[in-house]
């Protein structure tokens, strides 16, 4: 029910309303609601005798028409018909153009009847102060009225249930006090107005034609299938086609059964040396090469899933940047004009495609600049693919190690700091900086990538959220439920919950692999034990100097580096309660920089925004997040 106090009233007739009106109006309205109601029940075929109580002729009475069923007044004392509530009446018939007459309603129920015919192009003329139209569950056919917009004051709108065709037209974009709406099982076709993207995929399903939006990819899967049955139907050489691909495909997923076949057959793909498994998937999602990828902003250049094919190779494992663990390989795409982008191929969950659908909605929206951001998705039957902004200087993890190989560039002690401070940022942010924080869970060097200006963009975030959970309990640790070996936060192993302290935990492992050079299951020769173990046992024994990577020392930094080994300590004690939260940890690094020699800390670290809402206007590097085509 919407009660008065929700609508917002027409200042119009508000004003009527205090002021009162004088006889003359009083009759007019009298009149008017009168053959408004007169010619909604001549229009109407009433079955059930639902309308018997709609009496018109003791017209005497002053407010008589506030009796009917179904009808509700501004006021007892005059005729002027505030709602007309006429849901599940079995009522049939078309809507009136007599409904001008109610002019003064907000409120219009038919849901659950049988009308039909065209919504009146006029409706919203007709009616213009309407705030609550709900029309759903009939036979309405032919196209939304694009009209429709002069219902400026329409806070729900429901369509649904009908047998509405053509597009949605656009113009509903512009209805800004929309926030229930539903056009969900019609025969409606095109692409969801981009005006309509903050209505969920349960506003829009059941209707064969429609996407884009919520719904996602145009030229999406069930449509796909459907042509390639139906086609398949008629064509019976593609019969055989697909036929023969199967048995192609049976035999690269089982060739130790067939192996003579399969030795004899040259014409698998060589450079997929993945194995046979990898060419399985990619067979499987090369049919639907059509499907349109979703992208968050508005691509210049629609991509579609052949695009991606083609520029990670069918995801050749030569493109493979990243194996990612539990949350799936990436591969590096190289588009025709030379820009790069990476996708993610997440291993199955058992989430619905909804559920996976709402989740992208929500992370594409997350927008920081020490976060790497989702660009668009891609669902083709149980494969999901992420598209992300290619970062240029690969992950922490193997700039750290890899570099520590002969001769490769040491990383500097700035860049190290620098590092360390916008990882943190991007990760407090997640934690204080938005409405629904999110708990990484999988804090590792090799999530924290860098872009070309080394500036460190948190990866993975929101993931583990679509995750098969593995059964709690010991596998779970192998399995690497709760992060990478070495990055586990203790408490763990009893809690089994996941929490912001556990990702603090992990990333102080993080700082402690900047500060020392070592990786996290590393220590000294002969210790036993990880990194947090060693970094312990020395502070304990006060030698933490010795667990400082040498080549870092000695440059005018040894007691920045001393301060920043004991935030990176302060993260790592076994007790969570003991913890700093993130955004401590952020503030404590930040402290390091301002006074620290030669260290640019103008621009870069303004406040840190905590911003509720999470809309564009977060984005400080903006430039960083626009799509790449
Ligand atoms: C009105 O409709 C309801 C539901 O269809 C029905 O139960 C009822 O008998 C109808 N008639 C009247 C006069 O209310
Ligand atoms: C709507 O349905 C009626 C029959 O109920 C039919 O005559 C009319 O052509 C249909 N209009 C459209 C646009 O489909």
């Amino acid at each position: 029910m919407v009660t008065a106090s929700q609508i917002s009233l027409p200042a119009r007739f508000l004003l009527l309303l205090l002021i009162g009106l004088n006889s003359a109006e009083m009759v007019i309205m009298q009149e008017d609601s009168v053959r408004c109601l007169k010619g909604l029940k001549s229009s109407l075929s009433d079955p059930d005798d639902n309308l018997s109580s709609w009496n018109f002729a003791t017209t005497a009475k002053v407010g008589f028409v506030c009796n009917f069923v179904g009808i509700f007044c501004w006021n007892l004392q005059e005729n002027r018909v505030m709602e007309i509530r006429l849901p599940s009446k079995s009522l049939s018939g078309n809507l009136p153009s007599a409904l001008q007459y109610c002019y003064s309603t907000t409120t219009v129920v038919f849901s659950g009847n049988q009308l039909s015919g065209p919504i009146p192009s006029g409706l919203c003329d007709w009616i213009p102060n309407v705030v609550f139209l709900d029309l759903s569950g009939n036979n309405f056919n032919g196209s939304i009225p694009a009209g429709i917009v002069n219902c400026k004051f329409l806070n729900t709108l429901l369509l649904n249930g009908n047998k509405l065709s053509g597009i949605i037209p656009p113009e509903l974009a512009s209805l800004d006090r929309l926030r229930k709406f539903s056009v969900a099982n019609n025969k409606l076709s095109g692409t969801i107005p981009s005006g309509l993207s903050q209505f969920g995929s349960s506003s829009f399903e059941g209707n064969n034609g429609l996407c884009g939006g919520s719904l996602g990819g145009c030229g999406g899967l069930s449509r796909t299938s459907l042509i390639i049955i139906i086609a398949a139907g008629v064509f019976g050489a593609l019969v055989a086609l697909l036929l023969a691909f199967a048995i192609w495909r049976w035999i690269s997923v089982h060739p130790k059964g067939k192996k003579k076949k399969a030795s004899g057959s040259s014409s698998v793909p060589s450079g997929v040396e993945g194995g046979m498994e990898d060419l399985g998937w990619v067979n499987r999602i090369r049919a639907h090469h059509l499907v349109q990828v979703t992208l968050f902003q508005k691509p210049i250049v629609k991509v579609k899933l052949a695009d991606l094919m083609v520029a990670t190779n069918d995801f050749q494992s030569s493109t493979v940047i990243s194996t990612g663990g539990r949350t799936g390989k990436t591969y590096k795409a190289t588009l025709s004009d030379g820009s790069t982008l990476a996708v993610k191929r997440l291993p199955g969950g058992e989430f619905s495609e909804k559920q996976f659908r709402s989740e992208m909605a929500r992370l594409g929206q997350l927008r920081h600049p020490n976060l790497v951001p989702l660009l668009g998705f891609c669902v083709v039957e149980d494969e999901r693919l992420l598209v992300f902004k290619h970062m240029a200087s690969g992950s922490l993890s193997s700039l750290l190690h890899t570099s520590s190989a002969a001769g490769a560039e040491v990383l500097d002690w700035q860049t190290r700091l620098k590092i360390g401070i916008g990882a943190s940022r991007g990760l407090a942010w997640l934690h204080h900086g938005i409405q629904s924080p999110i708990i990484h869970q999988n804090i590792c060097s090799s999530v924290i990538l860098l872009d070309e200006d080394h500036e460190a963009r948190i990866t993975d975030f929101g993931l583990k959220a679509l995750m098969r959970r593995s059964s709690l309990g010991g596998a779970a640790f192998v399995d690497g439920e709760f992060g990478e070996l070495g990055y586990v936060a203790p408490e763990y192993s009893s809690t089994m919950v996941a929490s912001p302290k556990g990702d603090v935990f992990a990333f102080g492992v993080v700082l402690l692999e900047l500060i020392t050079g070592k990786k996290p299951l590393d220590s000294e020769e002969g210790f036993k034990g990880n990194l947090v173990d060693w970094v312990n046992y020395l502070a304990v024994n006060k030698r933490i100097g010795e667990a400082i990577d040498k080549r870092l020392l000695g440059n005018g930094n040894d007691d920045d580096i001393i301060k920043f080994m004991k935030v990176a300590t302060s993260c790592v004690v076994s007790r969570p309660k003991e913890r700093c939260l993130m955004n401590q940890v952020y503030n404590s690094l930040k402290e390091i920089a301002a006074t620290a020699a030669g260290y640019d800390c103008s621009e870069h670290y303004d406040e840190f925004p905590l911003v509720y809402g999470i809309k564009d206007s977060i984005a400080g590097g903006s430039s960083n997040t626009e799509p790449t085509q």
